[in-house]
């Protein structure tokens, strides 16, 4: 893709780089994304499955159906838009991924500096005594996994009508308001509160920079709408990006 000289001379000033994520970086990894019609949302009521009342009222089925998720991301690897993200960083004084997925492929490619707004579902933890359980410990026993306080195990993924865990939020808002260029890469910009980060970011003065098959309600907000797919999109501006710092 070619990009234009303005978007690229903001790059080579930026200082403090900001890339929001969502559903759409993991799509060319093979996990589904979650509205359209191929998405998990299509197949599964959201109401019946991710929430704590429905957890409460049937938790053999929330795990099976996370039980089926968590063997599903286990097996896939990040693709070449998360680790074009994961290079970037050496880039910039300051680079934060903040992501709505819960799938870890941020780290695995390498990023460091990540908020996860919406949990880990690598992580598990006792809803009782809030101890943390592997997955692999929830998946070799039970159909509910109990910790040994004999309290419920959950995995540790944001449901909804559940507040965002507050470092990572806290994180994630400091992150945007001092951003000069936010990437939205991947998301549809609809569930809140994690779609305000980008228009915070914008309100404080970030170039915004979206990345997307189609246009979102934040095209709107773009300084630069880049139409297509995550993992050619980005490795093509990291190349753009390492040829900058070569030449300066
Ligand atoms: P969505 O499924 O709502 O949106 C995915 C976006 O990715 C869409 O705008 C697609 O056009 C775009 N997309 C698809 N393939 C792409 C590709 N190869 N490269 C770039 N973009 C691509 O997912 P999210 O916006 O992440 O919350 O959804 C946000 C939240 O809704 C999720 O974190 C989840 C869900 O409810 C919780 O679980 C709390």
């Amino acid at each position: 893709m070619k990009f234009s000289d303005r978007l690229l001379s903001t790059l080579a000033r930026a200082r403090s780089v900001v890339a929001f994520t969502g559903a759409g970086i993991s799509a060319e990894s093979g996990v589904p994304t979650f509205r359209g019609n191929q998405g998990v949302w299509s197949k599964f009521k959201p109401e019946e499955l991710a929430n704590i009342a429905a957890f409460m009222r049937n938790p053999e089925l929330v795990w099976q159906w996370y039980a089926h998720r968590k063997k599903i991301i286990a097996g896939i690897q990040p693709n070449p838009g998360h680790y074009a993200l994961a290079e970037m960083e050496r880039f910039f004084p300051s680079f934060t991924v903040i992501t709505q997925n819960i799938d870890n492929l941020h780290r695995r490619a390498g990023s460091k500096n990540v908020f996860e707004l919406h949990g880990n579902i690598e992580r598990n933890y006792c809803m009782t005594c809030r101890t943390p359980y592997t997955n692999e410990y929830v998946l070799s026993g039970d159909p509910v996994p109990r910790c040994t306080c004999g309290g419920i195990i959950r995995p540790d993924v944001v449901w909804f009508g559940e507040m965002l865990p507050e470092e990572e939020w806290e994180g994630a808002e400091n992150a945007c308001r001092s951003a000069g260029v936010l990437f939205s890469i991947g998301t549809s910009g609809v569930v809140y509160p994690a779609a305000s980060l980008p228009l915070e970011a914008e309100r404080n003065g970030a170039f915004i920079i979206e990345i997307n098959p189609e246009p979102t309600p934040l095209t709107g907000i773009a300084d630069e709408f880049l139409q297509g797919k995550a993992g050619e999109i980005l490795p093509d501006l990291l190349k753009n990006i390492r040829s900058a710092n070569k030449e300066a």
